[in-house]
């Protein structure tokens, strides 16, 4: 029976996709992928005479049509997109289009390139005492972001933070976090994270826009923020051994 399975690609390393997305790639008739992000190493793997379009230049309406097609001759169609399908994904439309159509659909995570921006790093956006809430955001483009989201009401948490979509603009989020965030917080810039040509940039909010400039980054970046950057915070309960909890008696309990 016709299926659509949208599958998160992950960052760009194509061994990071989920065994399951990697499995419908190699059976689906008809593969949709976001060539403008995805490494196409991610879909090599398919039957010979899977049919192959790059979403970068078509329309909803003609990716809804590719679907459709597809569907009525009873295929197997893999939707791919970058990282994790949820995030920027533009996936709602596509799922409400098929739901209309009455297509059935699946939806297959995928590591986003936050968390591997975090792994390259060797980085945990949630350390004790430090910040226990990550924020994921982007500053206002062609898109808009909702006023109650603004960057700089954001940063009034000075929580750990990820900007997507936003490194074209890294002075106007610079000017936005310092509103809150102290100048000296650390921040890095993750470009085109696990891909072979892979860059990264370090520095704090006074000096991450002038580095970024001379690291020539201009696309397909994470901003990350916080001080979950820096080397400061507290030992886990989850490992203290005075500390009981579920599976482990504490020391001094
Ligand atoms: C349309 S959004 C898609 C996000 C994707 N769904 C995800 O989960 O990573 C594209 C933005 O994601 C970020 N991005 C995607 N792949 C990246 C990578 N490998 N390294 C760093 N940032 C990446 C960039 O901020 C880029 O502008």
């Amino acid at each position: 029976m016709a299926k659509v399975y949208f599958i998160g690609a992950g960052p760009g390393d194509p061994e990071l996709i989920t065994l399951k997305g990697h499995k419908k790639i190699q059976e689906a008739d008809v593969i949709i992928y976001a060539g403008s992000l995805v490494n196409p190493q991610v879909i090599a793997d398919r039957k010979e005479n899977a049919a192959v379009y790059n979403s970068a230049s078509m329309t909803l309406t003609e990716v809804i049509e590719v679907m459709k097609k597809a569907s009525r001759e009873a295929k197997t169609i893999a939707r791919v997109h970058t990282g994790d399908p949820s995030i920027y994904g533009a996936i709602r439309e596509q799922m409400d289009a098929l739901i209309e159509l009455s297509i059935d659909y699946e939806v297959i995570p995928g590591v986003s390139s936050f968390v591997a921006s975090a792994a390259q790093l060797k980085k945990e956006f949630t350390l004790p005492e430090v910040s226990q809430t990550v924020i994921l955001t982007r500053m206002e483009g062609r898109t808009p972001v909702p006023p109650k989201e603004s960057l700089s009401s954001l940063a009034e948490h000075q929580a750990s933070m990820a900007i997507f979509l936003s490194v074209q603009m890294i002075d106007k989020v610079v000017e936005q976090l310092i509103t809150s965030y102290p100048p000296e917080t650390p921040v890095a810039v993750v470009q085109k994270a696990t891909w072979e040509d892979e860059k990264i940039v370090e520095g704090t909010l006074k000096n991450i826009a002038e580095r970024v400039k001379e690291a020539d980054i201009k696309k397909t970046a994470q901003i990350l923020v916080g001080d979950f950057l820096g080397n400061q915070y507290a030992l886990s309960k989850l490992y203290d051994e005075n500390f009981t909890h579920e599976y482990r008696k504490g020391k001094n309990k």
